[in-house]
């Protein structure tokens, strides 16, 4: 394996309740021994450390020693994404990230009304104060490794703010990437998700995406796109997962008090981590296509319980634990070789399918 990046969940907690946000936040934040052991064993060899799991990096207890460990101490590249509304509060934590060793990207789900809407407890008013400080601070300091860029979480309810987005990321905001993500089905946001799902009118979402990459190569902005709505395969795709999660769910409920719940729960890992022969009667029996994604043999996430995982779509399959193990032992444990034999060959975990990171199988355009 040659470590590139990995990921560290600093924290589980948040303070806003975005509607489309579906993680399943908690109270803690990463233990500093937990933190430094990661630090010791990792850091040496990897190019870049993303600070995000399902909470609000920002909320992170001793935040500020955490990063200054990164992009001073290691001299690695801090990878952030945060909802900001901390930002503008916290002046010294805002000029620590305002460093040529920091990518610091800002979700930024619509405009006006419709981001407090969906971004509820934040205030677009905050988020252009934000922008602007942001801008004055690195012409003070005269950055020129920062980079700043744009989360876009697309949705019915927001997609025809994206024109405006790109204008205002080049105009105003100095923006040099935006990412537009297709929100995903995460398990607290199924109703918003059905409601409002960019599969919805398929045809106008691909419209929008269409003006948009236009209006990108005009301004000249950075855009990392989904891939183009292949509607038919998409929809079919779909409907088998939403009827497999369905079926998951009801189970769930049924066994909510059972003794059982755990082991449920870490089931669809389990069978792909140990029994890769039954994942692949699945593949078969589904009639679904090969896919391939590199990122369990450049990257890892690690947990705030010290759990390690190939991925941050991946959190149920656990390859070992920080706080019983060395990162050696668990990258020559059988978990991690069946784990990247089943990925060689081609059979994702069906999380994976629908994945929207940009170094994933569904790589944007
Ligand atoms: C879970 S958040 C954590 C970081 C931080 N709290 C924030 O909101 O930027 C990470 C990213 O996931 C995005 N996100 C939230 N809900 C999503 C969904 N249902 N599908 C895809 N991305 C989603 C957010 O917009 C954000 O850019
Ligand atoms: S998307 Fe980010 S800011 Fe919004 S609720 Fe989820 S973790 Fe919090």
């Amino acid at each position: 394996m040659k470590l590139k990046s990995i990921w560290i969940e600093t924290t589980t907690r948040c303070n806003l309740k975005c509607k489309s946000c579906g993680s399943l936040k908690g109270k803690e934040d990463i233990d500093l021994g937990l933190f430094n052991k990661i630090a010791e064993q990792c850091f040496s060899n990897i190019e870049e450390v993303n600070v995000t799991g399902v909470g609000e990096p920002t909320m992170t207890r001793n935040f500020i020693q955490i990063v200054l460990t990164i992009i001073e101490q290691y001299n690695k590249r801090l990878i952030i994404i945060s909802h900001g509304m901390l930002l503008n509060r916290n002046s010294k934590l805002l000029d620590v990230l305002l460093n040529d060793n920091v990518h610091l990207t800002i979700s930024v789900d619509g405009i006006g009304e419709i981001f407090e809407k969906i971004r509820f407890g934040a205030k677009w008013d905050a988020m252009l104060e934000l922008f602007q400080k942001i801008n004055q601070i690195k012409c003070k300091k005269e950055l020129t490794q920062f980079t700043l860029g744009i989360n876009f979480t697309l949705n019915t309810l927001n997609r025809e703010c994206l024109p405006d987005i790109i204008r205002l990321s080049v105009e105003q905001w100095h923006i040099d990437y935006l990412h537009v993500i297709l929100m995903q089905p995460w398990n607290l946001n199924m109703d918003f998700f059905k409601a409002n799902s960019p599969m919805n009118s398929d045809e106008k979402t691909n419209d929008i995406l269409e003006k948009s990459r236009l209006i990108a190569l005009e301004t000249g902005l950075n855009v990392i796109f989904p891939t183009t709505f292949d509607s038919k395969q998409s929809l079919i795709l779909e409907k088998r997962l939403i009827r497999i999660r369905g079926w998951f769910r009801k189970i769930k409920s049924k066994l909510s008090n059972s003794k059982f719940k755990n082991i449920f729960y870490a089931l669809p890992a389990t069978i792909y981590i140990r029994h890769q022969t039954l994942y692949k009667i699945f593949y078969n029996l589904l009639r679904i296509k090969k896919k391939h994604c590199k990122v369990p043999e450049e990257r890892l996430f690690f947990k705030i319980n010290g759990e390690v995982t190939p991925c941050c779509g991946m959190q149920n399959y656990v390859l070992g634990s920080m706080n019983k193990q060395n990162l050696n032992d668990i990258l020559s444990d059988k978990p991690y070789s069946n784990l990247i034999n089943g990925f060689t060959k081609g059979y994702l975990p069906i999380e994976c399918l629908r994945c929207h990171l940009p170094m994933g199988p569904n790589y944007g355009n």
